[in-house]
């Protein structure tokens, strides 16, 4: 059983044949393409809803045999392959929990596809803060005080939406107490996990959670599986929430012609968790420690641990994040991103007998950090999350939002005024203000605040104009 991979065999079975296409895609198994030969050679295997190969959204052979073992290995009554990332996942989640004016608790620094969830639903979001570490220097989890306040102030709300683990790779089991608590008030909890789909492959990565008995949980396997870009999973453990839901929301939203590839690659990365043994996981620290202690022997790097070992944080002296970055990729060494303190790095899920060049890149970062010393260090003033309320709503469903003007105003002329658009401050990245949030004299003094503290914004933003963008009057 471990080692069987339906939908890889099914293709390798109609590859084996001696096939003539007159169906799509139009590449004809890659004869037309004048992509690199390993591209055109890849397309031979990117074929579509032929006899053999079942169909994504009525599975009954291959598709449904994968996805069995998917539910198996991840402990889940019934897990879906996603060819739209947790991006879909996400989606879907809100679209089967709620309706238009219903209330959700949402995570306040959730993703961008949570947020436009929200406003293609028309959720009233309850937007609950997470805490501020001071150690990594990140936003990790919500509290469960905080979500028990938010259900006693909000009893009508319809679920809570959680992002565990953080892209950084925190991961409290805190999260185990919101959820038994939710399920004695009957209200289903949605994870999007999209940084865990690793957790299954040993007990010594955190718990996934599906494992904690959240309802829906949505991982990107892309992220640190052995999967293409796009492929995700989605796990159903729920007793509240029906699977005839979640089929109607995903064929809705999902392509009718999803890529055969990238299935194959989601049925191979479900093999590798499940064919991932102790010795792998074992090995994989000890090169792990190895790579660490070698790190921390060049003068001004500290490396900071996290909960997924997985992810390392990476500082050096007094320079910021991004500084580090860009001597890094320098030498072609390419983190996963950057903030003001540091850079994060995601190591890969070798198995005992796989090597990483981990010598080679502890050299080029020694390099990049004698490069950095040419350099003034920008030291990151201490920035963090202050005074956001743990627990807040919106004064306009976002869905009302795009049928309003929109107008950029002088920061003092936005006060009582309802945001048009979102800024996010970077730390902590958590937003200032939300679209159909009310803005408040609070809300600019801390604006000042970060900016005079040299953070960083995402979203829609004019601030070197002192300008916001609001909802016209
Ligand atoms: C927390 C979180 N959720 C969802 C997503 C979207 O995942 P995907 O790229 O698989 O669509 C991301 C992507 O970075 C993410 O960090």
């Amino acid at each position: 059983m471990h080692e069987k991979r339906p939908l890889v065999e099914a293709l390798e079975k109609f590859h084996s044949q001696k096939n003539i296409s007159f169906h799509v895609p139009g590449h004809k198994h890659g004869v037309l393409s004048n992509l690199p030969e390993v591209i055109k050679d890849a397309l031979s295997y990117d074929l579509t809803e032929l006899k053999g190969l079942d169909d994504l959204h009525h599975p009954e052979e291959a598709i449904k045999e994968a996805e069995e073992l998917l539910a198996s290995t991840y402990g889940a009554k019934k897990s879906y392959f996603l060819v739209n990332g947790t991006t879909v996942g996400n989606l879907a989640m809100l679209y089967t929990t709620c309706q238009y004016g219903e209330q959700l608790i949402v995570q306040r620094n959730a993703h961008k596809s949570i947020f436009h969830a929200i406003e293609l639903v028309g959720v009233e979001p309850i937007f609950v803060t997470p805490e501020w570490d001071s150690r990594t220097k990140t936003t990790t989890f919500v509290s469960a005080n905080t979500i028990k306040s938010a259900i006693e102030e909000f009893p009508l709300v319809k679920g809570v939406l959680l992002t565990y683990p953080t892209y950084y790779g925190m991961a409290s089991n805190e999260i185990k107490e919101i959820i038994d608590y939710c399920h004695t008030k009957g209200i289903p909890v949605l994870v999007d996990e999209a940084h865990g789909a690793h957790f299954k492959a040993n007990s010594g990565f955190p718990l996934s959670a599906l494992d904690y008995g959240a309802d829906i949980v949505v991982q990107s396997a892309h992220k640190t599986l052995p999967s293409m870009t796009m492929g995700s999973y989605l796990h159903m453990n729920s007793s509240i929430i029906k699977v005839s839901q979640v089929n109607k929301y995903l064929r809705m939203l999902q392509s009718s012609s999803p890529s055969y590839l990238l299935m194959a690659s989601l049925d191979d990365a479900r093999s590798y968790v499940q064919r991932y043994n102790e010795m792998d996981f074992k090995q994989l620290l000890y090169k792990r420690d190895l790579f660490i202690q070698a790190l921390q022997t060049i003068k001004l790097v500290e490396v900071i641990e996290v909960n997924d070992p997985l992810k390392l944080l990476i500082r050096v002296g007094s320079y910021s994040g991004f500084q580090v970055q860009q001597a890094l990729e320098a030498q072609h060494v390419y983190a996963e991103l950057a903030d003001t303190y540091q850079v994060l790095i995601i190591l890969p899920l070798l198995k005992k007998d796989q090597d990483y060049p981990f010598a080679e890149v502890r050299k080029r970062i020694k390099m990049a950090v004698d490069e950095l010393k040419k350099e003034t260090p920008i030291i990151p003033k201490d920035i963090r999350n202050k005074s956001f309320k743990s627990v807040s709503t919106i004064e306009m469903n976002m869905s009302l939002l795009n049928e309003k003007k929109g107008e950029w105003v002088p920061y003092v002329r936005s006060i009582g005024r309802i945001a048009k658009g979102i800024l996010i401050p970077y730390p902590p990245g958590v937003p200032l203000f939300i679209p159909g949030e009310k803005i408040t004299i609070s809300m600019l003094t801390e604006l000042e605040e970060w900016i005079d503290k040299g953070a960083t914004f995402q979203g829609d933003h004019r601030l070197d104009e002192k300008l916001i963008y609001v909802v016209e009057d």
